[in-house]
């Protein structure tokens, strides 16, 4: 069972969100099995901002299915062709092309459609016949594939980013001290880390990631944050004040446990949209897109 030790003060912020989260308690977070599981909707990168702030004004920035992958294939093609026409060379333009192809892939919203968006441009070039090159190139864009999706993160979470604004409420019930460490575990793109720059941007930030590409990324997007590459499994949790979670449903009890057996009293485990199944949580949150942040004291 988790220690439930209600320890923010109950302010008037804190009043205003959890009656926000009664309003909008039939949007549970979405039971293990659904399409949550491989990710969420399309309607998942529309830009949110956490009651009871001011709801941000709503724009879809993703593009429905199938324009994604056009999109993607057109731009791989484009830039095999200019790149082969200049001199490259095939193998380096179909390299070039299929890079393009994996880092476009996270606009795929399911594994399927990344794989369909990392893969298509080599494999409409293999089936074109335009080129013909030794076998083992054409497993390349799978070896790219795999650094960018490494297999040790599929059972927990691909790639999904944190909305912007998604954590704007946790201030309200979390009081950090400037300098406080917060873990973003799995971090991505960096996107998490933004959102937790904005809620609390006095604290130091840090972040882990399974992909060695994600991570240079992010280290990239996020160069005021310490971003490494680990297992969040394996590392260490102890010195964080707060960890940060989007991952999976039947990841949670886990998270749960280990921050529990790690961390310190009076530290913190939030996590967007999934809870702990069973467990009583501190605070329910919500995020004007009806996505739940679960923030669990310990
Ligand atoms: C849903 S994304 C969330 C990214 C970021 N936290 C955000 O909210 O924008 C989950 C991330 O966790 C990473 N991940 C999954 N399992 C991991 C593991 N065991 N160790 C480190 N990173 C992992 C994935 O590679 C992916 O980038």
């Amino acid at each position: 069972m988790a220690r439930q030790r209600p320890r923010a003060p109950r302010s008037a912020a804190r009043e205003a969100v959890e009656r926000a989260a009664a309003r909008a308690a039939p949007r549970a977070a979405a039971p293990p099995g659904s399409a949550s599981d491989f990710g969420p909707p399309e309607a998942f990168s529309a830009p949110v901002a956490t009651s009871p702030l001011p709801a941000a004004p709503r724009a879809r920035l993703s593009l429905p299915w199938p324009l994604p992958a056009l999109l993607v294939w057109a731009s791989a093609w484009a830039v095999f062709i200019s790149l082969a026409r200049a001199g490259w060379g095939v193998a380096l333009a179909l390299l070039a092309g299929a890079a393009l192809g994996v880092v476009g892939s996270v606009l795929g919203h399911s594994w399927w459609r990344r794989f369909m968006l990392a893969l298509g441009f080599p494999l409409s070039l293999l089936a074109s016949g335009l080129v013909s090159l030794p076998a083992w190139l054409w497993l390349l864009p799978l070896g790219f594939v795999l650094l960018v999706y490494p297999i040790n993160a599929w059972r927990d979470a691909p790639i999904f980013p944190t909305p912007l604004a998604a954590l704007d409420g946790l201030p309200g019930v979390i009081a950090l001290a400037p300098g406080a460490r917060v873990l973003d575990a799995g971090c991505g793109l960096g996107a998490g880390l933004r959102a937790l720059r904005r809620a609390w941007p006095e604290a130091e930030l840090q972040g882990l990631e399974w992909s060695w590409p994600l991570r240079w990324a992010c280290a990239l997007r996020c160069p005021w944050a310490r971003v490494r590459r680990a297992d969040i499994w394996r590392a260490s949790w102890a010195d964080y004040q707060v960890v940060y979670l989007f991952q999976r449903p039947e990841s949670m009890a886990r998270a749960l446990a280990k921050a529990q057996a790690e961390m310190a009293p009076g530290s913190w485990l939030v996590s967007l949209e999934f809870e702990v199944a069973g467990q009583p949580c501190h605070s329910r949150l919500q995020a004007p897109d009806g996505r739940p942040v679960w923030v669990y004291a310990l």
